[in-house]
């Protein structure tokens, strides 16, 4: 990595010039008319040994060991250092890319790691919130496999809390028996009653002792229960299955009720269960620096909660994984569930050696602010959504080429996935459709179609790349060989910091360069076989790397547009 390389040469400057060594920090310019990368140590340096930063740079230019990375490298004041690389060294690290697994890409220790997201509730209607945990959650999912690691995915259903009770009841009211039940019925029960419960305590009551008679097994309920599941997980497997989102285990929150017993030995034995006002609840601070409110673990009518079935299951993936990392992918409003889970985790001992990480996400907002409505301004179901994405789509396309319903439908999936994932993930952002689907733009069919574009021509060459010479033809071509450089160190933000919008924006910037790149460079014209082979390298390569992190944003890719 050239980063690498240049930290090194720096680390040998400062040995020789007996300075201090420093963690080496070297960045990409941000002034690309003067140089490529840059290192501003000089100013630190300047603090700890009371001389000028520009004393100091120039010290250090003028002490780098012999090298062929560089074409120049000067301090300029007050004591930035500028380097230019030179062709040789760019050209030395796109042969080891282009032949190295995984690019080159250094790889940790491989862990087990259980990643929960999704987090569909049962007999609700899905909303978009949720496909962000799918989507954020799968593309992290595979960034974590990626670099080596074994994951094991976990869907974790809300299969047992209160909508149950109401679903049960309104069911009930309408006489309908076991075999009515279908999609459409759940669908309109659950708004129903859920909003009937808000302006009726008495109502919220009955349904959640139907919720807590369910927990304890009664048979009637369980019937229907079962049902209800078997209904409504059936569509959110059909729904994942169309964007590509697959799990190794579709456990529920009701799947935990067998540990609870031993759980709560646990924590007795660590005498961390304490009886409030009737109800049992765990002290969630570690310290009494804090005043986090206290976890719920039974209430008084002896009902579990979301709290008890969390640590009830990582009391089960501790057995079962032996996980290194548990990670949790929801709306960034839970943050305080986890922090009382995780502190309950880490004072009981449950977790010794696991780190516990939660994920967040901001919300999907229309365009006036608030969470996103369909166009019927109703709840936004998904399917409603793909929909109207793409219809947009094929509205805006400006070619009557007839496209396949598996082109139309992996086209979607690209509007929607790459609108969420370049986000940072902890922000709202707002959908917009129209704006997602334009094929010019920071969007998903922009990219798709540079990759069209880019197979083509190396399809049309009639010639398979095999050697780069340490030529570079021109700017628009020397900036594009430096972006495909730059991979390593987007993609090891990706995964250092869980976040794919480091992967988005690094491929979209790379789509920019290459649009540049073979509008200005007819390369199937060339009649100088040297410089046509090489620039069908760089295209490979690119090739190579949009396909792959593609996949790791979860976007296949269409066979025409
Ligand atoms: N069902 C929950 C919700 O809709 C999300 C579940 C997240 N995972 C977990 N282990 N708590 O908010």
């Amino acid at each position: 990595m050239i980063i690498e390389k240049l930290t090194a040469l720096i680390t040998e400057a400062l040995k020789t010039l007996n300075y201090p060594l420093e963690d080496v920090n070297i960045i990409e310019s941000n002034r690309k008319d003067l140089c490529d990368y840059q290192y501003d140590g000089a100013f630190r340096l300047a603090k700890t040994l009371h001389t000028s930063p520009n004393d100091i740079g120039q010290k250090i230019v003028d002490n780098l060991p012999p090298n062929n990375l560089l074409q120049k490298c000067e301090c300029l004041p007050p004591g930035f250092i500028n380097f230019t690389l030179s062709d040789t060294a760019i050209n030395d690290e796109l042969r080891y890319m282009m032949n190295s697994p995984k690019y080159g890409i250094k790889m940790p220790e491989p862990k087990t790691m259980v990643i929960d997201y999704g987090g569909p509730n049962i007999a609700k209607p899905l909303h978009v919130g949720h496909l962000r945990s799918a989507i954020v959650g799968e593309s992290i999912k595979r960034i974590l496999k990626y670099y080596n690691h074994h994951v094991i995915s976990d869907v974790h259903f809300g299969d047992i809390g209160l909508q149950m009770g109401q679903v049960i009841y309104g069911l009930k009211q309408e006489n309908r028996q076991i075999e009515d039940i279908d999609l459409a019925l759940l669908e309109r029960i659950y708004p129903d009653i859920s909003a009937k419960c808000k302006e009726d305590e008495q109502l919220k009551e009955t349904c959640a002792n139907i919720t807590k008679e369910l927990q304890d097994g009664n048979p009637e309920y369980r019937a229907y229960w079962q049902k209800i599941c078997e209904v409504s997980s059936a569509d959110i497997k059909n729904l994942y299955r169309f964007i590509d989102v697959d799990f190794d285990y579709w456990y529920g929150e009701s799947d935990a009720y067998q540990y609870i017993d031993d759980l709560t030995k646990f924590l007795n034995s660590q005498n961390l269960l304490e009886t409030s006002e009737g109800a049992l609840v765990i002290d969630a601070n570690l310290s009494s620096a804090t005043e986090l409110p206290p976890l719920l673990y039974q209430k008084s009518n002896k009902a579990y909660l979301y709290g008890t079935t969390d640590l009830a299951t990582i009391y089960q993936r501790m057995q079962d994984f032996h996980p290194d990392n548990i990670l949790y992918l929801t709306d960034a409003r839970q943050g305080l569930h986890f922090t009382q889970v995780f502190n309950v985790c880490q004072k009981s001992g449950l977790t010794p050696h696991t780190q516990l990480e939660h994920l967040t996400f901001g919300t999907v907002n229309g365009a006036d602010g608030k969470p996103y409505k369909t166009r019927s301004g109703s709840a936004p179901k998904l399917t409603d959504l793909f929909a109207e994405v793409k219809e947009t789509f094929t509205n805006i396309r400006e070619t009557n080429q007839e496209m396949s319903t598996e082109d139309i439908a992996i086209i979607t999936n690209a509007i929607i996935k790459f609108a969420d994932l370049q986000n940072n993930r902890e922000k709202d952002y707002i959908f917009d459709i129209a704006k997602f689907s334009e094929v010019v733009g920071k969007t998903g069919p922009y990219i798709l179609y540079t990759s069209l574009r880019i197979n083509k021509i190396l399809q049309e060459s009639q010639l398979v790349p095999s050697k780069l010479t340490n030529n570079i033809y021109n700017e628009v071509d020397r900036n594009l060989r430096l972006q495909l450089l730059k991979l390593a160190n987007y993609l090891n933000n990706a995964y250092t910091y869980r976040m794919p919008s480091y992967i988005a924006n690094y491929l979209y910037d790379l789509c920019v360069l290459l649009n540049a790149f073979y509008q200005t460079n007819h390369i199937n014209n060339l009649e100088d076989i040297n410089n046509k082979e090489d620039w069908l390298y760089i295209l490979q390569l690119s090739n190579n790397i949009i396909r792959d992190m593609l996949n790791l944003l979860v976007i296949q890719i269409p066979s025409k547009m």
